[in-house]
């Protein structure tokens, strides 16, 4: 059998990595989270004093990230240049700048080519925002994954205190309605349902209820 590619796209908190990755557990094939390169992309800024807001800045230093993506005990990790970044791409610095240099047209060409060589190698289920509709259109199964703002900043509210991150659920909810912002308004392959996508609402369903329900569409 060929390899065959699971897409699920939604907003920031809907639930993408969580419910990716049970999926990709259960048939036994690997799971992306194509976020994290973007985040790897926005952490070399940060760590480069590159603004990140700086279209012109940020393509000078492109050809000087080299990202790549390996699993380790079924956990995606990600290098940058050669150092594992898995752990430092989640503050709310990075989120920021992850969601400006998503904007940048250069910055997703050479994003979008590491993920499809990595679909055409294996079998995935792949997390992002514009999977079903821009890297890999012929998915077998595409998922849009949505839940209520309120819901989706109570998550990352949660998710951030349990790894002991300082934070404020209001800011947290500014925070994801700018990048929900930022995400469906840029022009370039914006966070969008595909037409032949699968729209599942999480705000009111378990995990396990959301991972049953992709199981079965396959
Ligand atoms: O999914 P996650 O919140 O980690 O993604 C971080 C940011 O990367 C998103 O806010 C979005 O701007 C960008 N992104 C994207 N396309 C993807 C995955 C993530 O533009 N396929």
């Amino acid at each position: 059998m060929g390899h065959f590619a699971i897409a699920i796209d939604g907003p920031a908190g809907a639930g993408k990595s969580t419910i990716a990755k049970l999926v990709a557990k259960k048939l036994n094939i690997i799971y992306v989270d194509t976020g994290a390169m973007y985040r790897a992309v926005a952490l070399y800024c940060i760590e480069n004093s590159i603004d990140y807001n700086s279209k012109e800045e940020v393509e000078k230093v492109l050809d000087n990230i080299d990202i790549k993506i390996t699993h380790k005990d079924n956990n995606q990790r990600i290098i940058l240049n050669n150092k594992d970044v898995t752990d430092l791409i989640r503050s709310t610095e990075v989120s920021k700048g992850s969601s400006a240099v998503a904007t940048i047209y250069a910055v997703r060409i050479k994003m979008v080519e590491i993920q499809r060589n990595i679909a055409k190698n294996n079998s995935v289920v792949m997390d992002g925002r514009d999977i079903g509709t821009y890297v890999l259109p012929n998915a077998k199964i595409k998922v849009f994954l949505t839940a209520s703002v309120d819901e989706r900043a109570k998550r990352r509210h949660k998710e951030l205190i349990e790894k002991g991150i300082k934070c404020d659920f209001e800011q947290i909810k500014k925070d994801i309605e700018e990048r929900d912002k930022n995400d469906s308004t840029r022009e370039f392959a914006p966070l969008k349902k595909a037409d032949d996508a699968v729209e599942i609402d999480t705000t009111k369903l378990n995990i396990e209820e959301v991972v049953e329900k992709i199981i079965e569409l396959l």
